[in-house]
């Protein structure tokens, strides 16, 4: 079995994040999502994986490698535009050959893993295998519609008035009809080959699609709100270990990371939290649900329920929460009087401003 991973697309949704680096590469808990996914399916036995890459191809690529930290041999697979999931399955014909595979979108979570929904796949061989999850919203999503029997019936990408609120998760097995399947079909109204257009192809042709209802965690990553959740969620499992240097003048409570080589002085880091190396708090606090990646500087501020990028500093602010923060983005404090903010935001920033 082989697996193909989607870390191609746009991103437009984590914009501007996305503008300077690979949605696929935000780290939650400090590790980029994508490495989830690659540990994954390398404890589900997969070894031969192929990534699908677009404009971001050299950053994943100095990110993952030929995938041997991971125990995988990867192959990269460029994509010359975003053109649909279908369209990675296309362009990767022969990397995959006739063999069964699992697909799994590059900026999807999936808590547990995907042993048991390889596991089943490997016993039942169908030419398709979906996994669903209820969802509240599902017009965001490919939706699944069954029948009385829980069999598959149709399947719509992004319905304005979905018919089910099972939402298609981002991992998928199938055996090698799906090559016929995404041969045949026509890019969709929004111009991409749809996945679900062409499960929907074997459905019409009585192929065998089989679907499994997940009650585990999942997220499709595709915003700032979904990043924070999953973020929140791998921070409450979090170890306690501290392992960089702190002052007796500072409290470490609950489940909290401290890297080697983080420096914290005088200050108070209240978990879960996760302090990545080579970073310094000064006289701040720490909140609940908080990243900081490796090389920032945390000085006088209060930050919670928030991710920080590496490279980047907070001076002197008294309270951030649910906060996606950038690599290399200064945050300090300007003068008092007059009472103006001063501000230097990227194209498609979005700042909140209460004061
Ligand atoms: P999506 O989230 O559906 O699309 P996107 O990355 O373009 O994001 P946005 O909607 O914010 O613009 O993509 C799911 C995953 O699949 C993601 O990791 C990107 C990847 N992908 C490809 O590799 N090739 C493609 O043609 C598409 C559409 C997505």
């Amino acid at each position: 079995m082989k697996a193909l991973v989607l870390s191609g697309g746009a991103g437009t949704r984590l914009r501007p994040i996305t503008h300077t680096s690979a949605k696929q590469l935000v780290p939650v808990a400090n590790k980029p999502i994508l490495f989830y996914g690659l540990e994954a399916i390398a404890d589900a036995g997969i070894t031969d994986v192929a990534i699908v890459v677009g404009e971001t191809e050299d950053e994943i690529r100095q990110a993952v490698g030929d995938g041997s930290d991971f125990g995988i041999d990867v192959t990269y697979l460029r994509q010359e535009a975003p053109l649909g999931l279908a369209h990675a399955v296309l362009i990767a014909r022969d990397f995959l050959g006739d063999e069964d595979f699992v697909m799994f979108l590059g900026d999807n979570f999936v808590f547990g893993g995907i042993n048991d929904s390889v596991d089943e796949f490997r016993k039942t061989r169908p030419d398709a295998q979906l996994l669903l999850t209820r969802v509240p919203d599902p017009s965001a999503f490919g939706v699944a519609e069954l029948d009385e029997q829980g069999c598959l019936v149709r399947l719509e990408e992004k319905p304005a008035r979905p018919r089910s609120d099972l939402a298609l998760v981002g991992v998928y097995l199938f055996g090698p009809a799906i090559h016929d399947a995404v041969r045949a079909i026509e890019p969709s109204r929004r111009g991409e080959l749809e996945i679900t257009d062409a499960i929907q192809w074997l459905l019409d042709r009585d192929r065998d699609v089989n679907t499994t209802v997940i009650t585990g965690y999942w997220k499709d990553t595709g915003n700032a709100a979904d990043i924070l959740d999953v973020n929140r969620r791998l921070l409450d499992l979090l170890e306690y270990r501290v392992e960089g240097d702190v002052d007796d003048a500072s409290e470490i409570v609950g489940r909290v990371r401290i890297e080697p080589g983080a420096v914290v002085r005088g200050s108070r880091i209240a978990g879960p939290a996760i302090i990545g190396s080579g970073t310094l708090v000064q006289d701040s606090y720490i909140g609940p649900s908080t990243s900081i990646a490796e090389d920032c500087v945390i000085r006088n501020s209060e930050i919670e329920f928030s991710i920080v990028l590496r490279e980047s500093s907070f001076d002197s602010i008294s309270r951030v929460e649910s906060s996606l923060i950038g690599r290399n983005v200064h945050v300090s404090r300007g003068p008092r009087v007059p009472a103006a903010h001063r501000l230097v935001i990227g194209d498609h920033g979005r700042v909140e401003i209460s004061s």
